[in-house]
């Protein structure tokens, strides 16, 4: 072969191999090479093109945008966290959504609640910080709470302002919204990128702010973060001054009052989505009123105020080549159809969640079926039905395992207490971390993002390293054999560097985030956080698992009764008491600190019994506690403060009188915080 073809086979190589891992990262979000690795075919490709002037390729990195993002960029807190949306399907999780609020504002059921429906744009959000003006810094949403300095790329977004002169303009905002890339222009990155989200993605972590430059971004704006000086009352007032002030607010953007007229809207949005030159996946509901949305606060990781409907449209026919097994953290039995590769909204689908055993038989759903899989956003993909015409001879029913594929351990369904049902879902009875596929979830949801969110430790990483022997509980986390690692196919000095770098910085924990990482069923983000503020310290929370008295915790507002046979079961097992023990040790853990120690309420006790006027129990009690006040569920000694209703427990009553708790009513209790109603 001749030199120059030497050459070009070499080059073609390069490319093929270099586009090989970059899709791989954007489809599949697998990074099968270290970073280091990635940016040395790159350059040794971008060498090859200066030494050899003859080569050329449409897809040489040096032609295209989009190579594997980098992770190099400054991490900064979000004044206000950026949240994530709850999400309803069908008109029962709306009418369940309107009720909440009406409850939680204690409303009647005929008070009217407006609306403002935005149609969700399926892109990437980010925040922007203006002060007096003047566009200074833009993140990325990162895991909500920390996001990445992207500001250099946004800026070479023309829909972003860079000055606004408007006088209502706040003097101090963040400005959220969506960075997206429309369909028309996505035809000519076709090739490079599976959709338009991630070729979006993708070009707003570019190294260089000149690569994000080429690709053709947009920004619609719809929220605001921490502001200071902002006069709008509602959203619609609030989009309106965005458009003032030189943002593009979605046209789509409507004010709708009632359930009904929510689901018009939603299916009127939906037939035309079509003709929308960019991809939504849904429509939000925001509580149009800012004043109701404060009261109303956040659940979690998301507002009480809005939720997601998510339309539900793309579907596909695939036929099921088999029914697996998958077995999760809690020990749920999950079947998963592995359905013949079909390519569903862009997104190729190869796995379809089955739920549980009984949706297989309700569904009537067989190996060899042909079968309606339905993909909404980023929900998991699940089959719809199957096509019992189209059923052949050869098609199987599924045996569900009563031996759990893992470890051989019996399957059981619980029965649930408070549905005084036998649960649908079939757990593997072993103690946590003796089955294998247990433990490796277990290991996943530790170091996940709301968990350790240790940064490039994956779920592929995980599996690999458990099959190596090198992790087995979490406490092996802290202490791996990075020399071992180094030397591992894939890995390399800077990877193994890296790796080491984000495993140190988590090493300094929050309670709640440490108690949240234990993965004790029903301990979710929520109650993580109330269980942290009871307990205060990591070492309270340890030595808690020998007190007699574990029941207290059913004291606490918020836990009951499933949660505490969970931390009981917890507190039962061996493993976890070593656990605790082992990552004591290691980890700084901060205390609980009420956020906010100098709030009127600071370390009292309050407690509600009967009927309140116009305000319900759950916002009496995050009242108490943005207050710095805990509110708590039974009258002991503890109890600083009992608010009588109307129709109070009489034995609650006594027994207060009886310890001197001193006694409120509604309207003595909101005078303490100066609320006059
Ligand atoms: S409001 C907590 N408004 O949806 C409030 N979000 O799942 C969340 N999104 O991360 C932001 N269109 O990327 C809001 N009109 C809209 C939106 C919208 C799209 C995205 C956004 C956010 C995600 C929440």
């Amino acid at each position: 072969m001749k030199k120059r073809d030497l050459v070009k086979k070499e080059y073609n190589k390069k490319i093929k191999q270099l586009n090989f891992y970059n899709k791989k990262y954007f489809d599949h979000n697998i990074s099968e090479i270290s970073d280091a690795d990635f940016d040395n075919i790159k350059k040794e490709i971008i060498k090859l093109e200066n030494d050899y002037k003859f080569l050329k390729s449409k897809k040489s990195p040096s032609n295209i945008v989009g190579f594997k993002p980098s992770k190099n960029f400054k991490k900064v807190t979000h004044r206000v966290p950026m949240l994530s949306l709850a999400n309803a399907f069908i008109k029962d999780d709306l009418i369940n959504f309107e009720k909440k609020i009406l409850n939680f504002l204690s409303k009647n059921r005929d008070f009217e609640l407006s609306y403002s429906a935005e149609p969700k744009i399926d892109g990437i959000s980010a925040s922007l910080i203006y002060k007096n003006g003047e566009f200074k810094t833009g993140l990325s949403r990162g895991d909500g709470k920390e996001g990445e300095d992207i500001t250099a790329n946004l800026a070479t977004i023309k829909d972003i302002p860079k000055k606004i002169k408007s006088n209502d303009f706040p003097e101090d905002i963040d400005i959220r919204g969506e960075v997206f890339i429309q369909n028309s222009d996505f035809e000519n990155l076709k090739d490079k990128f599976a959709n338009p989200r991630n070729a979006a993605s993708g070009s707003l972590r570019q190294k260089n702010p000149d690569d994000t430059k080429k690709i053709p971004l947009k920004f619609i704006a719809y929220t605001f973060g921490y502001e200071k000086g902002l006069k709008a009352k509602n959203q619609s007032d609030f989009l309106k001054n965005l458009d003032d002030w030189g943002f593009k607010t979605n046209p789509l953007n409507k004010i709708i009052e009632g359930v009904d007229n929510l689901l018009i809207n939603y299916s009127k949005v939906e037939k035309d989505r079509i003709k929308i030159d960019f991809d939504i996946d849904g429509i939000v509901y925001k509580i149009n009123n800012l004043e109701l949305q404060k009261r109303l606060g956040n659940v979690a990781n998301s507002p009480r105020w809005a939720i997601a409907h998510k339309f539900a449209s793309n579907k596909a026919i695939s036929k099921i080549l088999n029914i697996e097994i998958q077995i999760g953290r809690t020990g749920a039995l999950t079947p998963v159809a592995k359905i013949k590769p079909i390519n569903i909204g862009g997104v190729i689908v190869s796995n379809a969640t089955l739920h549980n055993e009984d949706e297989i038989d309700r569904k009537d759903i067989r190996i060899g079926d042909i079968a309606t899989i339905e993909r909404a956003g980023d929900v998991i993909p699940h089959i719809l039905s199957v096509d019992k015409l189209k059923r052949n001879k050869e098609s199987t029913k599924f045996i569900f395992p009563k031996k759990c594929p893992s470890c051989g351990s019996k399957t059981i369904k619980e029965f649930n207490n408070t549905t005084k049902k036998e649960d649908a879902v079939r757990r593997c009875s072993s103690e946590g971390y003796d089955c294998e596929k247990i433990a490796i979830e277990k290991l996943k949801h530790f170091v996940s993002k709301e968990a350790f969110n240790i940064e490039g430790f994956g779920k592929k990483i995980v599996e690999n390293f458990w099959n190596l022997n090198l992790i087995k509980l979490p406490q092996d986390i802290f202490n791996l054999d990075f020399k071992k690692i180094e030397n591992l196919e894939g890995w390399g000095k800077q990877s193994m560097e890296n790796l080491k770098y984000s495993i140190n910085q988590r090493k300094n924990i929050s309670l709640e985030r440490l108690i949240y990482s234990l993965g004790i069923r029903h301990i979710g983000l929520e109650n993580a956080k109330i269980l942290s503020k009871y307990f205060k310290s990591f070492s309270k929370f340890i030595s808690f698992s020998n007190e007699a008295n574990l029941d207290d915790i059913l004291n606490i507002d918020g836990i009951g009764e499933t949660q505490l046979n969970s931390v009981k079961n917890f507190f039962g097992n061996k493993v976890n008491l070593k656990i605790l023990k082992e990552l004591q040790k290691i980890l700084v853990v901060k205390d609980s600190i009420n956020k906010n120690k100098n709030g009127i309420l600071n370390e009292k006790t309050f407690m509600v019994t009967g009927k309140l006027n116009g305000i319900s129990r759950a916002e009496v009690k995050s009242l108490i506690e943005e207050n710095s006040g805990s509110s708590v569920s039974t009258v002991t000694q503890k109890l600083n403060y009992l608010i009588l209703g109307e129709k109070p427990t009489k034995k609650k009553v006594d027994k207060a009188k009886e310890l001197k708790v001193t006694i409120l009513n509604q309207s003595q209790f909101l005078k303490m915080l100066n609320i006059t109603s």
